[in-house]
């Protein structure tokens, strides 16, 4: 079998249809070495799909369609561009329900969250839509007066967009409806974990206008391979990433070769910090948000709660009350409020933090087991007393477990939010507005919510400070990810 000819291969996935090849040059097609991999639902450990596995020679492929498209469409006007990403929310908005399955289906998640998720998703497309043509550069008179300063924008050109498993549609909107905005022709590889939600956007976003070779779609098993062979490529002009740091530190080693420009969203280890003056019953809704968004498998989830010991025996009995009367269930079940974690690695992994901290003396007030069963479920839990050394403390959970710290004042509990090395997120509870802004001026962090568990916002600049990344996506500066300045020294004083 020829390889690389066309293949129309795909999979009823939750009832909706998904091609499961790979798309290079407006080319669905398998991969070069006949080779697929397996998809799994983690509520059931059982494999739905089956999707073609890019090699090395397959993403130089991508890379070629995405640098022989990049003329053109980094020349096309700012207003196709533009329809076209209209087009494209238009329609996976239409598809609402279409995604939300499929997402359920890959990576477990309960499917009315499922659908928050393709709302949220949808969103980058409308708004990078609208910015598209709102790029803007600058005509000024020189300092001395003797010549024009001119700026204009372009862009920066074939860009690799790597996507994480745990939002896997929003993540890959988030990024491609910035590249296609600003005119970059993208190369995107999603998470092996849950190809199919981006298949399925891939196809959405071919269907609404964009043309052959601007978006290249390379799933693969050999992730570190494959990057290491397109990061050596100098067409290659940007990478941007979402997943954990140690990752994001080597891509950054591997952009530095070619001097890339490079946009990292990395680990978090987020702070909820809930002052003297907090209201308690508030906090406790926004702990539910702000830690069990997603079972917790968020690089901004609330990985430790910081409350002042006036309120902490009301919060604390609040949060177990309500963490306890969550319910564990496939995501597919109406009454699920927590899924499946996302393989049993990673379920081990939640299990030995846990593990370890009640070994040093933490306290467990709920939770703290595997489900028995097929799937990856975990029974969310609350630990108090937790030792700050330990590694629950350290790490980012990415799992339905929170940590409860008492703090004697609020400013030890800001010097105990700051005591990590990551800066992506940060709550903070009080009452009393000044309150509220000497504490987000003196936490370290890239977004802070105040009275609220939730940053995540398609207006908005997400992004953190530290081991936690590079750039921000999203809000107006998002598009700037994708863009160089060029600018024009011209002598006005020449005759024409
Ligand atoms: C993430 O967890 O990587 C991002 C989640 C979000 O955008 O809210």
């Amino acid at each position: 079998m020829d390889a690389t000819i066309s293949v129309d291969r795909s999979a009823v996935v939750a009832g909706v249809q998904v091609k499961t090849g790979l798309y290079v040059g407006g080319r669905w097609r398998a991969s070069e070495d006949a080779s697929w991999f397996d998809v799994v639902d983690p509520s059931t450990g059982k494999v739905i799909a089956a999707v073609a596995d890019a090699t090395p020679s397959d993403a130089i492929a991508a890379l070629g369609s995405a640098a022989a498209a990049q003329a053109s469409w980094g020349r096309s006007s700012a207003r196709r561009r533009a329809e076209i990403l209209r087009a494209a929310f238009e329609a996976v908005t239409a598809r609402r329900e279409e995604f939300a399955s499929v997402i359920t289906a890959e990576m477990g998640r309960p499917y009315a969250q499922s659908l928050g998720e393709v709302d949220y998703g949808a969103e980058f497309l409308r708004w990078f839509a609208e910015q598209a043509a709102h790029v803007h550069g600058e005509f000024a008179a020189s300092p001395n007066g003797d010549f024009t300063i001119a700026t204009t924008r372009v862009p920066v050109g074939p860009s690799l967009l790597i996507t994480p498993w745990n939002f896997p549609l929003a993540m890959g909107t988030r990024k491609i409806g910035a590249a296609l905005a600003a005119g970059c022709t993208v190369i995107v590889k999603p998470a092996e974990q849950t190809p199919l939600t981006m298949a399925l956007l891939v196809d959405v976003l071919a269907q609404a206008g964009v043309p052959d070779g601007v978006v290249n779609f390379v799933p693969t098993t050999r992730a570190a391979d494959q990057s290491e062979t397109l990061m050596r490529d100098a067409r290659l002009r940007k990478v941007s990433f979402t997943g954990s740091t140690p990752v994001g530190s080597r891509l950054l080693e591997q952009a530095a070769r070619n001097v890339m420009r490079s946009s990292m969203e990395l680990g978090g280890n987020g702070p909820f910090l809930v002052l003297r003056d907090a209201d308690v019953p508030s906090a406790v809704n926004g702990a539910m948000v702000a830690k069990f968004r997603n079972g917790g498998q968020s690089c901004v989830a609330a990985n430790r709660f910081i409350v002042h010991e006036a309120v902490a025996e009301e919060f604390i009995e609040g949060l177990v009350k309500r963490t306890s009367a969550l319910v564990v269930a496939d995501g597919t079940a109406p009454v699920a409020d927590i899924g499946p974690l996302i393989d049993d690695r990673q379920r081990q992994r939640v299990q030995r933090l846990v593990d370890d901290a009640v070994a040093s003396g933490a306290q467990l007030h709920t939770g703290g087991w595997a489900l028995p069963g097929d799937g990856y479920f975990y029974a969310p839990t609350v630990l108090t007393h937790v030792p700050v050394s330990a590694p629950i403390m350290r790490e980012e959970v990415f799992g339905p477990v929170a940590t409860v710290t008492v703090a004697a004042s609020d400013d030890d509990a800001i010097d105990l939010a700051n005591d990590t090395p990551f800066g992506l997120v940060a709550f903070v509870y009080t009452q009393n507005m000044a309150r509220a802004l000497d504490a987000t001026s003196r936490l370290d962090a890239g977004m802070i919510g105040v009275n609220r568990g939730l940053v995540s916002e398609a207006g908005a600049p997400f992004g953190g400070t530290k081991a936690s990344g590079l750039g921000r996506e999203g809000g107006h500066t998002g598009i700037d990810e994708y863009l160089e300045t060029k600018y024009l020294a011209i002598d006005t004083t020449v005759p024409a």
